[in-house]
């Protein structure tokens, strides 16, 4: 079996062809450069790129995998949630593809592609407890099967990768910002700004960063006598600093969550044996330690899928493809892209979803 996936939901052309053992026979990624000097992804900018590479993208991934469209059993891409206009032309291509070729298509939930990426690479049963990072989302969930989940937390403000993004930005550290914050937090002093921790005391899973990012503005803003923002007062060593406490202060953050979250899933899942991260921040190697050191106190495996698949990419989305295609789970080709999805959408209303008490 098969399954070529094309991702294209925001700033990031991919494409892949996997099979059902799990080889990722191809692969092409295009990250977008033209977002870099606005400090985040213009809509109107990434959509025409896509459209510029998509073909390209998908010709090569199939010249490195050495087959034709032919040898394909169906064909996935992202359908949302994500960008509309970069959606659509994956989508569209996946259509086409799939309408000249009388192949299946399978429209994937781009949250459902990072959910099940770490599954191609280690083999991890279903039910697993899933922290899902990424530069849009940050939830906590229980992938009970494809398909099947339970929402216990989510921000209630910015995403952590946003996070990381705004405050990249405010130290002109450029766009994206994670692996740049990550990169100079090595270098810097955790212990010597103290930020706030919001959300800490609530009693359930939910998570949030507007106030966490406002303190680094105020850190920032005092350099200036006018309270401006101004990356170019601040000393090398300071914007290290601050890295290393945004780092260490957002990881904590998500792991007193995470813990309520395992304690919820030891109980009411007990044959669960996996936590999982994914999304673009699981890429984050300190955040990836924190996470193994907190699976590991709870005797659960930690795993997360290696760090190039935790970004946006194409074999998340023919994998995840592939593992709806394999149940059947095919799409017609009127689907309409879907800006916004919510992957616990289609699950059965569980108790405490949307904010277990733990
Ligand atoms: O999953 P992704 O590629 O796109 C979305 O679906 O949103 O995630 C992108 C996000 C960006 O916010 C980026 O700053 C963040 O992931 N990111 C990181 C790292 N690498 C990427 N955040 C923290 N540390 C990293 N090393
Ligand atoms: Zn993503």
């Amino acid at each position: 079996m098969i399954v070529l996936g094309i991702e294209s939901s925001c700033d990031d052309t991919g494409a892949a062809v996997v099979t059902e053992q799990k080889e990722i026979l191809g692969e092409a990624l295009q990250s977008q450069e033209e977002h870099k000097q606005y400090g985040g992804v213009v809509p109107e900018i990434a959509a025409r790129a896509h459209l510029e590479h998509v073909d390209d993208i998908v010709s090569a991934c199939l010249q490195r995998a050495h087959i034709s469209l032919q040898d394909v059993d169906a064909v996935a891409a992202s359908a949302g949630p994500g960008l509309i206009g970069g959606v659509v032309v994956g989508v569209m291509t996946a259509k086409a593809i799939a309408l000249a070729l009388n192949k299946p298509f399978v429209a994937v939930n781009h949250l459902e592609g990072h959910a099940l990426c770490a599954r191609i690479a280690h083999d991890i049963e279903f039910p697993y407890l899933l922290l899902l990072v990424s530069g849009g989302h940050c939830q906590i969930l229980v992938v009970k099967n494809v398909g099947e989940y339970q929402r216990l937390g989510t921000t209630i403000d910015d995403a952590a990768g946003e996070a990381f993004d705004k405050v990249a930005k405010m130290l002109g550290l450029g766009y994206p910002g994670g692996p740049m914050i990550e990169k100079l937090a090595a270098l810097g002093d955790n212990s010597r700004f103290s930020l706030p921790h919001p959300l800490s005391g609530s009693n359930d899973c939910n998570l949030s960063f507007s106030g966490l990012k406002t303190a680094v503005r105020k850190i920032i803003s005092s350099y200036s006598p006018d309270g401006e923002i101004d990356s170019t007062l601040l000393p090398q060593q300071d914007i290290a600093d601050i890295c290393a406490c945004f780092q260490t202060t957002a990881t904590q953050c998500l792991t007193q969550k995470l813990e309520r979250a395992i304690r919820y899933f030891k109980q009411n899942y007990p044959q669960g044996q996996h936590v999982v991260v994914s999304g673009g921040v699981a890429a984050n190697t300190y955040l990836r330690g924190k996470l193994k050191e907190l699976a590991d106190k709870y005797d659960l495996e930690f795993a997360a899928p290696p760090i190039r698949f935790c970004t946006d990419n194409g074999v998340m989305v023919a994998w995840a493809g592939l593992e709806r295609y394999r149940l059947g789970l095919t799409n017609e080709l009127d689907f309409k892209p879907r800006p916004r999805w919510p992957l616990d959408e289609t699950a059965p209303k569980a108790a405490g979803a949307g904010g277990v008490k733990a």
